[in-house]
């Protein structure tokens, strides 16, 4: 409007330029360098050795848990299955068809169920009776209450798996904050819930992780697939391990696919010093505090709020806006995460009016460079991860050269340039040569995917038991 206008003519441009030098001085902390990069990456791997000791994962911050997938797909699994999927942006309810001659993954039909605040934050029961009541409104709608179909259960939070159908709630991430779940079984949970719906049943359950998921669906593609990642509202990866390393699972032949927890990098200190003021405050402020340090400089749920708090304190120190904070800008959330892939595609003077502000061109700028920094430190330091984990399958090959594929998901990796990930990954294990995939709907397709490989191993393993490890794909 005209009052910008007014305001815009009244900051010289040499005065722009020393603002502009003010915000840069401002991000240094947040800027990494490589060297910087190389020593976080070479950290995480200590730190992913510790998770899969035997005598040291208990302290590990670093989880490392067996997933006890054993194989990835070999494209000769069928049939009808439902997934759940919980721990994303929404909740779903999914019917998935497996077809072995088109080598296709349908979704047949799928629906989103809200969960609301208070159920988050709510009883276990609640949570899971919801869920429940859920799945059977879609199986009436879809004309399935009839069937018993074998159901994969996406839930994305850490759990001690200890078979495919037990899996113990470590702890609540992301918002999620449900009393008398942690230290319990999930599938005993669902079940339970599912029992006192009392109008439909389920079969078998298989539970796997969102990383999991987008990992194998991945893979029925694209068989080298053997990384799956995730950067969304948390952030995560998985990959396949060597039997003979998983020193809390019996048996040493084949693979197994390991569920990192990456997230907790950094939960005992070991990030400390690239952690920034901003990130010590979102942590502090959240509801998890202590906890998933490495995930709160990173993931979706986040990066708005870093970018908030730098907001709020430029302008407090009279670098940005003419020193006023808007009553919104002081609101906590206010700022979406998804303000700041819009914000790099140029189209922001909306958002900002939204937020009560009222600008200059140097404030743009300025927010432009907020806003590119902080994606790129969650870029930068995920490529830092994700060569830890290329570099690990590599030695423990013993290759040269490591070629493989990562599925990856999630609305920062969907909705931000990924150039910069690419090439720092490069940069970082220049001995691996990594191919994303783009995984569509992994949480979903890859969970029926999951039961359907389980079924597979398990009808060829109860007959042939000792031609068990010949199944192990890779
Ligand atoms: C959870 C992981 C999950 C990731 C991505 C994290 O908060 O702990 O289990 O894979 O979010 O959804």
């Amino acid at each position: 409007g005209p009052c910008v206008k007014a305001h815009l003519k009244t900051i010289p441009p040499l005065c722009a330029r020393v603002l502009l030098l003010c915000v840069k001085r401002f991000l240094e902390p947040f800027r990494l360098s490589q060297k910087t990069l190389q020593d976080i990456s070479s950290r995480l791997t200590q730190d992913m050795i510790k998770g899969l000791g035997r005598h040291s994962h208990h302290k590990a911050p670093v989880k490392m848990l067996p997933t006890f997938v054993r194989a990835t797909p070999d494209g000769t699994e069928k049939g009808d299955f439902l997934a759940l999927d919980l721990g994303g942006t929404n909740f779903r309810v999914l019917h998935v068809r497996v077809n072995e001659d088109e080598k296709s993954v349908l979704k047949m039909d799928s629906e989103i169920c809200a969960i609301p605040q208070e159920i988050m934050t709510g009883t276990g029961e609640q949570l899971f009776d919801h869920i429940a009541a859920c799945l059977g409104t879609f199986l009436e709608k879809q004309g399935l209450k009839e069937q018993v179909l074998p159901l994969g259960f996406t839930f994305s939070f850490p759990c001690e798996q200890k078979e495919i159908d037990k899996s113990i709630l470590i702890r609540w991430t992301k918002g999620f904050n449900c009393s008398g779940v942690e230290g319990r079984d999930v599938v005993q949970l669902l079940k339970e819930a599912v029992r006192r719906q009392g109008d439909y049943e389920i079969g078998t359950v298989a539970m796997v992780n969102d990383t999991v998921g987008t990992m194998m669906s991945c893979g029925y593609r694209d068989q080298s697939c053997e990384i799956g990642m995730i950067i969304g509202t948390g952030t995560n990866a998985c990959y396949m391990e060597e039997m003979c390393n998983v020193k809390r699972v019996e048996g040493e032949g084949g693979r197994m696919c390991i569920n990192t927890e990456w997230g907790g990098f950094g939960d005992d200190g070991s990030l400390r010093d690239i952690q920034t003021q901003f990130d010590l405050e979102v942590d502090r402020s959240s509801i998890n505090p202590g906890v998933h340090i490495f995930e709160k400089m990173i993931s979706g749920m986040y990066l708005g709020e870093i970018v908030r708090l730098l907001l709020v304190k430029m302008t407090e120190d009279k670098i940005l806006f003419s020193g006023k904070v808007s009553e919104k800008l002081r609101t906590s959330g206010a700022f979406l995460t998804k303000f700041i892939s819009e914000i790099e595609h140029g189209s922001f003077q909306r958002i900002l009016s939204d937020l009560g502000l009222q600008w200059s061109t140097a404030d743009l700028r300025a927010v432009h460079l907020i806003c590119d920094t902080v994606s790129s430190r969650s870029a930068q330091l995920c490529a830092a991860a994700l060569a830890a984990v290329a570099n690990r399958i590599r030695t423990n090959r013993g290759l040269d050269h490591l070629d493989t594929t990562v599925g990856v998901d999630g609305t920062v990796f969907k909705k931000h340039p990924t150039a910069e990930l690419r090439s720092m990954v490069h940069k970082l294990a220049p001995k691996c040569t990594l191919k994303f995939i783009v995984s569509e709907d992994g949480s979903g397709k890859g969970a029926a995917m999951v039961t359907a490989v389980a079924q597979r191993i398990a009808s060829v393993s109860c007959l042939i038991k000792p031609h068990y490890a010949t199944l192990f794909k890779h």
